[in-house]
């Protein structure tokens, strides 16, 4: 809590929040305004230090109403329904709040539209354009923030992932770290559909990912608009739901319980192709891989084979971009095999700029490719590859320190 410039009083708090990529996917609503999903789904949480939304809030009585900032651009709150639930819903469960100078706003007050309002500043550490889920980081930092500034009390275990499941169905997945399952729920008012962790993000310490972002040529089907048509016409989502989803979600919990990466990455693989089964199904179909993506699982059942056994395994959302998981024993030939079939696009000056580790990248170079997955001369596909990020799993959403505020304590305004 603090004063603003012109006497008011403020309370102000920022969070960071990781993205997250699913094993399981979500991939379909039974209830689109509340964002019900027809399964059940579970994801890895990626670590902020790599990839991250970063969220400011300050709420003042002296602002006249809730404003946004996004990127550096100001949004119109009030077209963006989303965030209106969002923020409605923190506000019906704020508490009390004391002030710096120890006046007492009760939470009606504080949660009343009409006398304190929120200025919402955010920033994503990676471009939105690139179709990294960046929806899951953001709203789940959205709603980590609102809930610490409206001192925000969960009626029930797991409530703020059911709020913040309303922004976007993956930012219920994204306010915890590890391995999270976002239970589908049977109520009609979704209030038993909410996210929980399933390990923590320690649980597997030899466990690395690899995303590579590769370039999109036309704007994609939204997955809001992508999922209303695969549940309306595609036979094998309805199949996929009913009789699929369940065993695998147990089958690969176990896996990734006893990290048991042959199973893991198995079923990791077999969900990316049955949801992008699925988008050819609907009806007129949906394609999110291109020719790239398919020479990235090529080379990665390739690399399997080389080593007689799944040592990684690709994932794929509403994009073009490959996620591969891999362990520890084997990210540095992966990545060396990678960049030996995609080289980094030529107006990259070196490799220091194409893969966002400088460690990764020395290990790749160390580490060599693997004999028999060297790339044929002239089979290059310069370019294709835009960016590679190393990271790996880790924790939820995180406070922090007033200093790196991205709201001006004076003004009450983007800093
Ligand atoms: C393919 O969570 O972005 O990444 O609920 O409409 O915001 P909305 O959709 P969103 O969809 C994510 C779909 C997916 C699979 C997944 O993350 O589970």
């Amino acid at each position: 809590t603090g004063t603003l410039a012109s006497g008011e009083p403020f309370v102000t708090a920022t969070f960071s929040a990781p993205t997250n990529i699913a094993v399981i996917k979500y991939w379909g609503k039974r209830d689109v305004k509340l964002n019900l999903p027809i399964n059940s789904s579970v994801s890895v949480t990626l670590n902020q230090d790599d990839l991250r939304a970063m969220t400011s809030v300050m709420i003042s009585p002296a602002f006249e109403k809730d404003r946004l900032w996004l990127n550096g651009e100001e949004e119109d709150v009030s077209k963006s329904k989303r965030i209106q639930t969002v923020l409605a819903g923190i506000r019906a469960i704020a508490t009390d709040r004391t002030l710096a100078d120890g006046t007492v706003v009760p939470a009606a007050e504080l949660a009343d539209p009409s006398k304190w309002r929120a200025h919402i500043v955010s920033a994503n550490s990676f471009p939105t354009a690139a179709g990294l889920a960046s929806s899951a980081a953001g709203y789940a930092c959205l709603t980590r923030v609102l809930a610490e500034v409206y001192g925000a009390a969960e009626p029930t275990p797991n409530a703020l992932t059911a709020i913040a499941r309303q922004g976007s169905g993956s930012a219920s997945r994204s306010l915890y770290g590890g391995f999270v399952r976002w239970n589908m729920g049977a109520a009609a008012d979704g209030s038993d559909s909410f996210a929980e962790q399933v390990a923590t993000a320690d649980h597997w310490p030899d466990l690395e990912v690899i995303v590579c972002v590769v370039s999109a040529d036309k704007k994609e089907t939204g997955s809001t608009a992508g999922m209303t048509t695969s549940v309306e016409t595609s036979e094998l989502l309805a199949h996929r739901a009913a009789a699929v989803v369940e065993p695998r979600l147990s089958a690969i919990e176990a896996a990734y319980t006893a990290r048991d990466f042959p199973t893991f990455g198995a079923i990791t693989m077999r969900d990316s192709n049955q949801f992008h089964a699925c988008c050819l199904d609907t009806f007129p179909p949906i394609f999110y891989m291109n020719d790239v993506s398919k020479r990235l699982i090529a080379l990665v059942h390739r690399f399997n084979a080389k080593h007689g056994s799944i040592v990684a395994a690709y994932t794929f959302d509403a994009g073009p971009n490959a996620v591969i998981y891999t362990t520890k024993a084997h990210t540095a030939a992966l990545l060396a095999t990678v960049m030996a079939h995609f080289p980094r696009p030529a107006a990259l000056a070196s490799d220091a700029e194409y893969v966002s580790s400088a460690p990764a990248l020395e290990a790749a170079k160390a580490a060599g490719v693997p004999a028999g997955l060297e790339c044929p001369s002239g089979d290059e596909d310069v370019g294709a590859v835009r960016y590679i990020y190393k990271t790996t799993p880790g924790d939820g959403p995180r406070r922090l320190d007033d200093s790196a505020s991205l709201v001006d304590s004076a003004t009450g305004t983007p800093a």
